[in-house]
């Protein structure tokens, strides 16, 4: 019925690649089997008490139950701005440059929505947190993607990254708009310095275009590195934004906590914007999350900690099952290269068989893009246990297909 009738928008929306794998995991669960789930960026830890009792004396209060404010409580916005000073000296307007988002996620369909003309580009690396484009897409635009190249320090090869950025800015009509950049980088955990941004800023004046930071993974990180914000450098508001979210450094995913700040006209509309979609975060938890940013910080020490002892059992542990990964210097993922003896099957039979033979979930390299396909990508999500169990797992697995290539 009404086949003549399309909806456009959802067409030209993919499907979700990561459907695939969570349907076979699904269903091998409800056949009784315990699959070890690597597969997304899910926090599986509990949020920090003191955020918790927050709100829960909040929402006991009379006065906190109506509508909220949609781009964020006055206390939260600078609770935001007090961080950015803090960990990066920069100061910035609660009321001009910050808004409250519900969760990051949200805010880049939102902003978007709000800034993006029919047909105007943005440049998103490949692979990609995948919102990163279909927000742009969603809202009428088009996607330049473009390769993202590293090193085995999982450093960001910043001269390929200019040399493709300049070529898309030669090739493409109409001129790009926005670029995209995210690091500590989902998937791949890619990361830079300082003077990445330096150049980004000072070649985003030169060319006209504004451009959106993600740094989700800001707290998130090992062995000393520290992750930079575009706002370090000088005259960085003139034409970026930043994303951020309480969803990683607090355990508070399913609370729905981001922000972005920075460039005062890009932050203008996503506040109007958001003030025609929604009406805000429930008010206990914007006042909880406002703790969670001024409270006391030893929490964020401890998440770090789990995921840095995870990371290191699973990298030690795969290796002896034979597979050799690369240790990333931030997030809660391992960007792993699909081990030889399986390279042949692609990133998603190798995850499909993960499942069924290994009983592990991953997510395959391709759902972030087609640059991702000869990755998996393994979310710190299990405890040290579980993650030795997987090895063990994937010793077996491995080892039969070795057998098979020299049966043939
Ligand atoms: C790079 C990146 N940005 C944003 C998000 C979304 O975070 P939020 O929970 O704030 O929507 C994620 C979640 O995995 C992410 O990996």
């Amino acid at each position: 019925m009404f086949d003549e009738i399309r909806f456009n928008t959802i067409e030209r929306l993919p499907n979700y690649v990561f459907a695939e794998i969570n349907e076979i995991k699904l269903n091998a669960r409800r056949a009784g089997e315990d699959i070890i789930d690597f597969s997304m960026g899910n926090p599986d830890g509990r949020t920090p008490q003191h955020i918790i009792d927050k709100l829960i004396e909040s929402v006991d209060k009379d006065k906190t139950h109506g509508y909220s404010v949609s781009k964020g409580i006055y206390k939260l916005r600078l609770a935001i701005c007090n961080w950015y000073k803090r960990k990066y000296g920069v100061d910035l307007d609660p009321d001009t440059q910050a808004v409250a988002t519900l969760g990051s996620k949200e805010g880049y369909v939102h902003l978007a929505q709000a800034i993006t003309n029919p047909g105007d580009v943005a440049i998103v690396p490949d692979p990609a947190y995948p919102i990163h484009s279909q927000a742009f897409i969603l809202a009428g635009g088009n996607v330049h993607k473009m390769g993202l190249d590293f090193d085995e320090n999982f450093e960001l090869d910043v001269e390929k990254f200019f040399f493709k950025l300049k070529k898309a800015f030669r090739d493409s009509a109409p001129k790009p708009k926005f670029v995209v950049v995210n690091f500590p980088h989902n998937p791949t955990t890619v990361t830079v310095d300082k003077s990445f941004y330096e150049r980004l800023v000072a070649y985003a004046k030169e060319e006209r275009f504004y451009i959106i930071s993600d740094i989700a993974y800001a707290d998130i990180t090992y062995d000393g590195y520290k992750t930079p914000s575009i706002f370090e450098v000088e005259g960085a508001k003139d034409v970026a934004v930043e994303s951020t979210t309480l969803s990683k450094s607090y355990n508070m995913a399913g609370w729905r906590v981001g922000f972005f700040v920075g460039n005062t006209k890009l932050i203008g509309a996503l506040q109007k914007i958001k003030s025609w979609f929604d009406y805000g975060m429930f008010t206990p938890i914007q006042v909880a999350s406002t703790v969670a940013l001024d409270g006391p910080q030893e929490c964020v020490g401890e998440i770090i900690e789990n995921y840095e002892k995870r990371r290191d059992v699973l990298i030690e542990s795969f290796k002896n099952a034979g597979w050799d990964m690369g240790k990333p210097k931030a997030t809660m993922f391992i960007w792993a290269k699909i081990p030889k003896v399986a390279s042949h099957l692609g990133s998603m039979e190798f995850s499909k068989q993960l499942l069924t033979e290994a009983k592990i979930a991953v997510s395959p390299g391709i759902g972030f893009g087609e640059h991702g396909d000869n990755y998996v990508r393994v979310a710190l999500i299990e405890n040290e246990n579980r993650i030795r169990q997987a090895a063990r797992n994937v010793k077996k697995y491995l080892k039969s297909l070795e057998n098979e290539v020299s049966c043939r």
